[in-house]
């Protein structure tokens, strides 16, 4: 059903600097956790579907493993032309588990 929200994990799966793919209805989502807390971003990137949550983060962006197209964590925005292509999830963390609004 949309717009609820999806359990994807135990909170110890996903330490600090980590990320996981997670699927959610067919759907593939980037869950990540920075320093500055949880993100979860479209896992396949919006240029030719590379997985996402694979891809190395620094300074609060993620770059795609295939080809580097970089995305802001938070908003994804794509770094060089700041179009808003990666669609962004919200995620929260509630009894020691991660979940995702979908
Ligand atoms: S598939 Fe991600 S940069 Fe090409």
């Amino acid at each position: 059903m949309a717009n609820q929200w999806h359990e994807v994990a135990a909170s110890e799966d996903l330490p600090v600097e980590s990320a996981k793919e997670v699927v959610i209805d067919g759907r593939i989502i980037a869950v990540f956790r920075t320093e500055k807390g949880l993100f979860a971003i479209d896992g396949m990137c919006a240029h030719q579907g590379g997985p996402i949550a694979e891809g190395i983060v620094q300074h609060d962006c993620v770059t795609c493993p295939w080809h580097g197209w970089q995305y802001e964590l938070a908003s994804g925005i794509q770094t060089i032309n700041r179009q808003p292509l990666q669609e962004t999830l919200e995620v929260r963390e509630k009894d020691n588990k991660i979940e995702i609004r979908l």
